[in-house]
């Protein structure tokens, strides 16, 4: 295969550990929520190139989701049983703190070797917290707490004797022991791309995540972010979320796609697409994930088929690399049948997408020559 270089794009998954899959479809899937799927699935993603994997954080049902298993002990069984694969636990700021978070996860990295990540989650879904007894601060403040725990994490992470007298946490004189192995401290990535989410991203976070969409409109996401983040004089790098649907012909993809939508559970999408209102179109600017998504794109529940990686392996890997080229740095993948779709996309996609990488390389070196 070709050489992978520093800045190749990377490729991260869902965990499928909610039931039901990704997308809010009666469609029959081939993808289990259940322990042993998902380490036979790590397995293979880790030797099909993917880098990443990420656990969603779910205490309720919502957009068809039955069942769910807890993002942290459930990064760890799959962290238990792979080599390479780092894996990337959902957190909410509310249910956890960050002294619990940051000593659980400190724990987790030295009981593997430094591959655990995390996704600090601000929230969307009302129902879920109050079931569970959580306040629901409103959606700015939201973010604001999740900025004071990114940085609480940051703290504990990185010194001894760590004071912090923030509006939501406060330290006094804290030093964890042991700290991460990782240096300077575990990856921190964040989803959400209303206002608040970008502005918290240019400020602490090192990888921003937000929902599929076009290359236009990311474009617009990462140069906002990064030119803020520029004045800050902080580094953060994208990933964006796509449901991949890769097949020997183009036809074949979009047939795959049209099933999914016409088996749609139409009553747990409405339901899904009423709960999102309390995301970024809850704010004055009205932006952030699902402000514009209509019932087709909320049957993928991350907006994924925006991204419009459906189709061969050859016009998905050009789509990547153009993806590549507005900014992003990292593609968040969901499959209908994962195993056997990333097994295939490791093969047919991802070897295409190294070879046009490398293609570009070359031309950018031969002109600077
Ligand atoms: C890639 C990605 C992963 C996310 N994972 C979760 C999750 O596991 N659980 C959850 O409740 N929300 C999750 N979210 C939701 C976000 O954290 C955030 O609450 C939501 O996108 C609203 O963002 P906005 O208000 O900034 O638009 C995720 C979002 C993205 C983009």
């Amino acid at each position: 295969m070709t050489q992978v270089k520093n800045d190749a794009i990377k490729f991260a998954y869902w965990v499928p550990n909610v039931s039901g899959g990704l997308v809010v479809s009666n469609i029959k899937q081939r993808t289990d929520w259940s322990y042993d799927y998902n380490v036979k699935l790590a397995q293979t993603a880790e030797n099909s190139g993917f880098e990443y994997a990420l656990t969603q954080i779910r205490f309720t049902a919502g957009y068809n989701a039955e069942n769910q298993h807890e993002s942290v002990s459930f990064s760890h069984g799959i962290l238990a049983k792979t080599e390479k694969l780092k894996v990337i636990a959902a957190i909410l700021p509310g249910p956890w703190k960050p002294a619990l978070a940051a000593k659980q996860l400190a724990t987790i990295d030295h009981l593997t070797n430094g591959r655990i990540a995390i996704n600090v989650v601000s929230g969307w879904f009302r129902g879920e917290f109050d079931a569970i007894g959580e306040e629901w601060p409103e959606h700015d403040q939201r973010y604001a707490r999740s900025e004071e725990f990114i940085r609480a994490l940051k703290g504990v992470w990185t010194q001894d004797n760590f004071s912090f007298d923030g509006k939501f946490y406060q330290f006094k004189d804290y030093t964890l022991s042991p700290k991460p192995i990782q240096k300077p401290h575990i990856e921190i990535f964040q989803g959400g791309s209303s206002r608040a989410a970008r502005d918290m991203a240019s400020r602490v976070s090192d990888w921003y995540f937000t929902n599929g969409n076009t290359p236009e409109e990311l474009k617009k996401q990462i140069d906002d972010i990064r030119e803020k983040a520029k004045a800050n004089n902080h580094d953060v790098k994208v990933g964006v979320n796509a449901f991949i649907i890769a097949r020997d012909t183009e036809e074949e993809a979009k047939a795959v796609l049209q099933e999914i939508i016409d088996g749609a559970n139409v009553e747990a999408v409405k339901a899904f697409g009423d709960a999102t209102k309390e995301a970024g179109a809850a704010t004055a600017e009205g932006e952030g994930n699902w402000a514009k998504s209509t019932f087709e794109d909320l049957v993928q529940y991350n907006d994924g088929f925006r991204t419009n990686l459906i189709g061969t392996p050859q016009q998905i890997a050009e789509r990547i690399v153009e993806l590549k080229s507005v900014g992003v740095d990292l593609i968040l993948s969901g499959f209908l049948h994962f195993i056997e779709e990333v097994e295939y996309f490791g093969e047919k996609v991802l070897s295409l997408v190294r070879e046009l990488e490398a293609a570009q390389q070359n031309q950018i070196t031969a002109k600077s020559a």
